[in-house]
């Protein structure tokens, strides 16, 4: 199985996971990026057996809206089960790094409401210690440079990502150099620098599950 194989199986993997718990009421969080858009093709094979999605990007509203499935305001739906999204990096307790695709802020927020979060990924983005992938960090623009001040003296090396605005107006710092130990000590930190709007670790609500994707399988850690 090669990696686009595997996205495929584990996006297929999620909604095997998740039908049984779906009715006619149900509502879906949808994350964003190449592994989620193969859950979202695949979801779109039962979208007759839930109501509908909230969805963590514009990207990933246009693609559900592309296979018919309704995409909900996050403030109209009180109670969502299920989140599943794709990660930049895994380690072993299922702490994330995510935001590759600069939806950081949005996923965070729709993570937070899930009651299960599911992420799906190849095994290439399993680690031992999260950062070797640049943690992105969202960022208010008139303060660009301040939050890359603040990120130097916690060690990083904050690269702008150029040409890049987020769905909420705002800019992306890649910190790079950054080895991971204490992962939610780092989101609090990151995320206590004025101006920051927040960071792509997801320590202090990692993923309940990942289906990863190899070449004998998926297999499920929890
Ligand atoms: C987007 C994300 C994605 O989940 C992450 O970048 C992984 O993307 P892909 O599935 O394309 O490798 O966090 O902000």
């Amino acid at each position: 199985m090669n990696q686009a194989q595997m996205k495929q199986a584990v996006g297929q993997a999620a909604v095997e996971l998740i039908r049984p718990q779906l009715d006619s009421d149900s509502i879906v969080g949808v994350g964003t990026g190449s592994t989620a858009n193969c859950f979202i093709d695949a979801l779109a094979q039962i979208k007759t057996e839930f109501d509908g999605a909230v969805a963590s990007s514009e990207a990933t509203a246009a693609r559900l809206k592309s296979h018919g499935i309704p995409v909900y305001d996050l403030n109209t739906v009180s109670n969502l089960d299920v989140y599943v999204d794709g990660a930049d990096e895994s380690d072993h307790h299922l702490h994330l790094i995510k935001g590759g695709g600069a939806a950081l802020t949005r996923e965070k927020i729709v993570a937070a409401v899930a009651k299960t979060f599911v992420c799906i990924a190849d095994q290439s983005k399993l680690v031992d210690v999260l950062g070797a992938f640049p943690l992105p960090v969202e960022v208010i623009p008139m303060a660009r440079s301040h939050v890359a001040r603040e990120l130097v003296k916690l060690g990083g090396d904050p690269v702008y990502r150029e040409g890049c605005v987020t769905d909420n107006g705002n800019i992306i710092l890649d910190v790079h150099n950054l080895s991971i130990v204490d992962p939610a000590q780092l989101e609090r930190d990151i995320n206590a620098i004025v101006g920051v709007v927040t960071n792509g670790l997801f320590a202090a609500r990692p993923a309940d599950v990942l289906l990863l994707g190899t070449p004998d399988g998926v297999k499920t850690l929890k």
